[in-house]
């Protein structure tokens, strides 16, 4: 739908503000360019509407040499929402969003339907706002009306540069959701230029990251987050976005630090009534120096009372036959659990002192996807057999001991 054919743009001053730019989008696709300030994205958008001529290179719209169309007829086909918002004061809203279907001579009754239509499609009351002045609406409303005039014409291509930018978080976040939701229905095909990560993981379909005029990597926010290609695409995605892939975390970092334990002298009867209070159907049962003795499974303590004789904790022990280290990598540590008969992995030091444990909760929040993308081994069986595998005994365990 728009081309980029080895386009460049090198203002007066000698910059190459956008440098041998290939890229292709195609129809209906939602691409977001980002990249750090003054790396090309302003420039890149306005060159597809022709309010920035490249210095060399060529654009095709619609399948089109836009160098061939008159600038004025392309730019009404193709709707442009900035920042500003740049909607005219002294027009009313309805007249500001009929603007450009009045111009291609749309007639006055059609305009009137797609206003109200529009308004409505944004949650605006046509009766309310269609008749008042911009200043009268919030900044919020108006970004939305700079939307809708994009929209009014009914263009296939959408240029969005920083639309939301000016706007309040809330806004901002309403907006955002509002674009999706509008995408998803009309299914244009739009360039949205941002330099916001969230907005840009939220609303793509495809993200083109750019630095110094070039596209540095390109694809779906899911690849850009699992593969950046380098420390800047890593860096500009932020950290706190980066999938950390499970060779590389540690157990202590996602560990649940306090499991919740019992003595080797705890009666059988005590042992039972601890694992109701903290929803859990095992003990790590520990010695007076807190090194791991061994697991205490509610069946084993429910046989050793039925056996009538005055058990204890010690006596119904079963062994601990797969631990790891807090410095083991989470990716063993899955390896460990799947042949657990726990369905958890107690977490010791060299010494064998208790250090936490590992369940399946521990895991799935961050690394379900990575570590099991091909099967799906967290069965609903496991997680109702075992009181350590629900999240929600999870917040009870971490507050225990
Ligand atoms: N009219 C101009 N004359 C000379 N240089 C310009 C002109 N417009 C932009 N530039 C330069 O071209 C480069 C790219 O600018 P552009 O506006 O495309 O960046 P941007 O990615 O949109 O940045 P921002 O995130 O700040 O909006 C910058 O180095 C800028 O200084
Ligand atoms: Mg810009």
């Amino acid at each position: 739908m728009v081309v980029f054919q080895n386009v460049s743009k090198v203002y007066a001053n000698d910059t190459a503000a956008v440098n041998n730019l290939d890229l292709t989008i195609e129809k209906g696709e939602l691409v977001v360019l980002i990249g750090p300030s003054g790396c090309g994205k302003t420039t890149t958008l306005k060159m597809v509407n022709r309010l920035i001529e490249p210095t060399s290179g060529k654009i095709l719209v619609r399948g089109k040499d836009i160098y061939n169309e008159n600038p004025v007829q392309l730019r009404r086909r193709i709707g442009y929402v900035i920042q500003q918002i740049g909607l005219f004061p002294h027009m009313t809203i309805a007249q500001n969003i009929g603007l450009v279907p009045k111009l291609s001579g749309v007639n006055h009754e059609k305009i009137n339907q797609r206003v109200e239509q529009l308004l409505e499609m944004v949650s605006l009351d046509p009766q309310l706002y269609r008749d008042r002045y911009p200043k009268q609406l919030s900044g919020g409303e108006q970004q939305r009306v700079g939307v809708l005039r994009a929209l009014a014409a009914d263009p296939d291509v959408i240029l969005m540069d920083e639309p939301f930018g000016a706007l309040d978080p809330i806004s901002r976040e309403q907006l955002q959701s509002e674009l999706k939701r509008l995408h998803d229905s009309v299914q244009k095909t739009i360039i949205f230029v941002t330099h916001d990560m969230d907005e840009a993981l939220k609303l793509a379909d495809r993200i083109v990251l750019m630095k110094d005029g070039q596209v540095v990597q390109t694809g779906e926010p899911e690849e850009l987050i699992r593969n950046p290609a380098n420390d800047f695409v890593r860096e500009f995605i932020g950290e706190k976005h980066i999938l950390r892939h499970p060779e590389v975390v540690l157990v202590e970092e996602i560990m649940m630090k306090t499991p919740v334990v019992g003595e080797l002298q705890m009666g059988l009867a005590k042992s039972l009534q601890k694992m109701q209070e903290y929803k859990v159907n095992t003990l790590l049962i520990v010695d007076n120096e807190d090194k791991l003795v061994g697991i205490l499974p509610m069946k084993a303590a429910q046989q050793g009372i039925r056996s009538g004789k005055k058990l204890k904790a010690k006596d119904m022990l079963e062994p601990v036959r797969e631990s790891v280290t807090p410095h083991d990598t989470v990716l063993h540590a899955a390896s460990q659990l799947d042949v657990s008969s726990f369905g958890f992995i107690p977490v010791i030091d060299e010494n064998r002192h208790l250090k936490g444990l590992l369940n399946y909760a521990s895991l799935v929040n961050t690394f379900v996807d990575v570590i099991w993308s091909n099967n799906d081994p967290i069965n609903e069986e496991e997680e109702t057999e075992n009181g350590y595998n629900s999240t929600e005994s999870m917040d009870d365990i971490s507050t225990a001991r």
